[in-house]
């Protein structure tokens, strides 16, 4: 199977590019945000404080988190219920960084990860994909942009949504994240040494696509 890695910090528009690329390339597109996400929701639902590890170790044994795909988009069930859309508001973000930094949550979704990169082509994409899920990926990306450009796209997609978020918001809950998610002890968000870094930064979204498919294709040939 040829397994595509694609690291970096949030907002750097990792999900709208693997999707197109994996598209074009006939690859599935494979979005572990999401499932950092679900144990979130999980948390927020039931009044578990998400920076208790304990606490959310334990709910753990209740919890149950899959991931299918209607065609080629992805769906997340939390017991059995589909919670694609919840797990993108942002308090579930915030949930998500938190719960993402406790070694028993990544233990718990490290299998579901592996199994589906076994089994398919796919372009995967996360914050420790390259570096610990697929350290034999025959591809790894590391796809980053400014936090002020990541902002503004968030922040873009957001409003589309009808939130109220300022842009302030919007950016400092980013660095918040970025911190968190490059600080903590357990699989930091780095880059893999054998990485290419694509910054996206100056490159609308059919440019970064070309640049992300153009590198595969290189990787692969
Ligand atoms: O990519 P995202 O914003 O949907 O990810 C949500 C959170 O999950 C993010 O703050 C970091 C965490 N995450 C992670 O730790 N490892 C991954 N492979 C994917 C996401």
């Amino acid at each position: 199977m040829i397994n595509v890695a694609i690291d970096g910090p949030a907002g750097a528009g990792k999900s709208t590019i693997s999707r197109s690329a994996a598209k074009e390339l006939g690859f599935i597109y494979v979005d572990t945000g999401a499932l950092y996400r679900a144990v979130g929701v999980y948390a927020l639902r039931n009044g578990i404080d998400s920076k208790n590890a304990d606490e959310v170790g334990k709910s753990l044994e209740k919890i149950t988190v899959e991931l299918k795909f209607v065609g080629d988009v992805q769906h997340v069930f939390l017991n059995g219920e589909d919670v694609s859309e919840e797990i993108r508001l942002p308090e579930a973000s915030m949930a998500a960084s938190n719960v993402s930094a406790i070694p028993a949550v990544r233990a718990f979704l490290f299998d579901l990860q592996r199994d589906i990169a076994a089994k398919n082509n796919c372009i995967m994409d996360g914050r420790d994909i390259g570096t610990v899920v697929l350290p034999d990926a025959r591809i790894k990306i590391f796809l980053t942009a400014s936090p002020e450009i990541r902002a503004m796209r968030r922040y873009k997609e957001l409003v589309q949504k009808g939130a109220k978020d300022t842009y302030e918001e919007v950016l400092s809950d980013l660095k918040i994240r970025d911190y968190n998610d490059s600080h903590r002890e357990i699989a930091p968000l780095k880059p893999a040494e054998d990485s290419v870094t694509v910054d996206t930064s100056g490159l609308d979204l059919e440019q970064s696509v070309n640049k992300i498919i153009s590198v595969i294709k290189e990787k692969m040939s």
